[in-house]
C-alpha cells in the first residue's frame, strides 16, 4: 500500500463568502427577500442592503483574489435572487449575475466552489412553513436543477447546505427558523432537518446525473467535542454531543443512516421525524464526493444531571447555559485562548477533528470556513496590520499539513472570509477578510478595498503551496 502524504500539488487554496453577507442589493435587481431580509437586524448592526457591495464590485474583488493566487473561490447563490418566490418564476438578472461571477473566476483560473444554500431561505417559502413542509424537498431540487442547468457546464465543485447542523441546533439565533408557538422544538427542528437531508441527497444524485464529473459535498460545521475531564461520565457526555452536533449530519450524508445515539435522543423527546417509504433509499444514494466542513473551534462538555425544564423561562435558561438535560452541559475550556469576540482558538483541535472525520468517513476533505473575527484598524496610509489573523491562520494551516502527513486526504482550504462582510449577528465591524472594505457599521464611506497584511502573507502561502508560513 502506498499512502499519500502532504498537501497535493493541486490543493485548492482560496477563501469563502456567502451571498446575504457580502452582496448587498438585497431587495433590488429582481431579488426576492430571504429570511435574512425579514428578520430583525441584531441591535447595533447595519441592514443588509449594502454589505460589501459585492453585487456591484465582484470584478474588482475577484481580481484581488486572483492577485492573491486563489485556486478556488467559495461563494453562495442567493436562492431568492434567482427564484424570487423560491419556486416558479426565474429572475434572469440574478442568473446573469452568477454567470458573470463564475466567468470572472474562470478568467483567472479560479475554480468556483458554489454553496447552494447559506442561511437564506426565500421568505416566500418560509411564509408557507419553510423546511417543515415535505414540499420543501421538491423546491430545493427545483432550485438545484436550475443551478446545474445554468452553471453546470462550468462549475465543477458544489456544496449543498451550509452548516445544516447549526440550522438545527441554533437556527433561531441565526434567524433561519421561527419557533413562535412551537411546543416541541425538537419535533419541528428534526423534521426540518430530515427534509433538508432528503433535499441534499436528491440534489447530490441529480448533479451526478446531470453533470458527470462534477463533485458535490455537504458543508456542516464540524468540531470535535472534548470531555471536560477524564471522568467516564464526561466522556459519555462528549460522545452524546459529538453525535448530536457532528456525526448525525455526516452519517446521513455519507452512509444514509441515522446515528443511533441521536435516534435514541429523538425517541426520548418524542421527536422522531416522519420518514416516508423510500426516504432512506434516497439518502443511501447520495454518494458525496468529498466532505466540506467549517471549523472555528472545538467544544467541551461535562456530564449533566439537570432536571428537564418545565417552564419556558427555565428552558431558555438551560439553552443559554448550553445544557441539554441528561445529555451534556457546555464547559468553557480553560486551556484555550480566545478571540476578542470570546471564541476559543484551538488549532490542535482542528487536526483532531480532521483525524476523527477521516477515520469515520474516508473521503477527501475541504475546509470551507475557518478564521478570526476582529476589529481591524485601517491606518492613515491605508494599511491593516492584522498579525493576529496571520497567527491564527498560520497555526491552523500547520495542523492541516500535519493531518495530511498523517494520511488525511485534504483537498483545499477556504478560510472565512475572502473579503470583509457582515457577520451573522455582530455586524460588519467584526471583520474576517484578507481584503478590507472601507465602511463602518452605519457610515458607508467609499467602500474602497485595501489589502491587509494577511493578504500579502496568504499570497506567499499559496505561491509556496503552504511551505512558507
Ligand atoms: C459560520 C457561518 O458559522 O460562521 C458564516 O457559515 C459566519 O455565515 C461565520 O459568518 C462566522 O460567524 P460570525 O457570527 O462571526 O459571522
Amino acid at each position: 500500500i502506498t499512502k499519500k502524504h502532504g498537501l497535493p500539488e493541486n490543493f485548492l487554496w482560496g477563501a469563502s463568502t456567502s451571498a446575504y453577507q457580502v452582496e448587498g442589493a438585497n431587495l433590488s435587481h429582481g431579488k426576492g427577500p430571504s429570511v435574512q431580509d425579514i428578520k430583525t437586524v441584531p441591535a447595533g448592526t447595519s441592514e443588509l442592503d449594502v454589505c460589501a457591495d459585492f453585487y456591484h464590485r465582484y470584478a474588482e474583488d475577484i481580481a484581488l483574489m486572483a492577485e492573491m493566487g486563489f485556486k478556488t473561490f467559495r461563494f453562495s447563490i442567493a436562492w431568492s435572487r434567482v427564484l424570487p418566490e423560491g419556486t416558479g418564476r426565474v429572475n434572469q438578472e440574478g442568473i446573469d449575475f452568477y454567470n458573470n461571477v463564475i466567468n470572472e473566476c474562470l478568467k483567472y483560473g479560479i475554480e468556483p466552489l458554489v454553496t447552494m444554500f447559506h442561511f437564506d431561505l426565500p421568505a416566500a417559502l418560509e411564509k408557507k412553513g419553510g423546511w417543515s413542509r415535505r414540499e420543501s424537498v421538491g423546491e430545493f431540487v427545483e432550485f438545484a436543477k436550475l443551478l446545474y442547468t445554468n452553471y453546470g457546464d462550468r462549475v465543477k465543485y458544489w456544496l449543498t447546505i451550509n452548516e445544516q447542523n447549526m440550522l438545527t441546533l441554533v437556527g433561531d439565533v441565526i434567524g433561519t427558523c421561527n419557533m413562535e408557538g412551537v411546543t416541541n422544538k425538537y419535533k419541528k427542528l428534526y423534521q426540518e432537518n430530515h427534509h433538508m437531508l432528503l433535499a441534499q441527497a436528491k440534489a447530490m444524485k441529480l448533479l451526478h446525473e446531470m453533470c458527470p464529473g462534477a463533485k458535490i459535498g455537504p458543508a456542516p460545521n464540524i468540531s470535535l467535542v472534548y470531555p471536560a475531564t477524564c471522568k467516564p461520565k464526561d466522556v459519555l457526555a462528549a460522545q452524546n454531543f459529538n453525535a448530536i452536533r457532528n456525526w448525525l449530519y455526516l452519517d446521513m450524508a455519507v452512509y444514509g443512516r441515522y446515528n443511533d445515539l441521536v435516534w435514541k435522543f429523538l425517541e426520548e423527546h418524542d421527536a422522531i421525524p416522519v420518514i416516508e417509504d423510500g426516504d432512506m433509499d434516497i439518502m443511501e444514494q447520495a454518494n458525496p464526493d468529498f466532505i466540506g466542513f467549517n471549523y472555528y473551534n472545538t467544544a467541551t462538555v461535562e456530564w449533566d444531571d439537570s432536571p428537564v425544564a418545565v417552564t419556558d423561562s427555565e428552558k431558555k435558561d438551560q439553552q443559554s447555559a448550553g445544557i441539554e438535560p441528561g445529555v451534556y452541559k457546555a464547559y468553557p475550556n480553560p486551556n484555550l485562548l480566545r478571540t476578542e469576540f470570546g471564541w476559543e482558538i484551538d488549532p490542535d483541535g482542528f487536526r483532531a477533528t480532521i483525524r476523527e472525520m477521516y477515520s469515520r468517513y474516508h473521503l477527501p476533505m475541504i475546509v470551507t470556513e475557518n478564521g478570526l473575527g476582529a476589529y481591524d484598524k485601517l491606518t492613515e496610509d491605508g494599511k491593516v496590520h492584522d498579525d493576529y489573523r496571520i497567527e491564527y491562520l498560520r497555526k491552523h494551516i500547520e495542523q492541516i499539513k500535519l493531518a495530511a502527513d498523517e494520511g488525511a486526504e485534504m483537498m483545499g482550504y477556504c478560510p472565512w472570509s475572502a473579503i470583509d462582510l457582515v457577520s451573522t449577528h455582530e455586524g460588519i465591524t467584526k471583520r474576517y477578510g484578507f481584503i478590507y472594505v472601507n465602511r463602518d457599521e452605519f457610515d458607508m464611506k467609499d467602500l474602497a478595498r485595501y489589502r491587509k497584511d494577511s493578504f500579502y502573507w496568504y499570497k506567499k502561502v499559496i505561491e509556496t503551496n503552504g511551505e512558507d508560513l
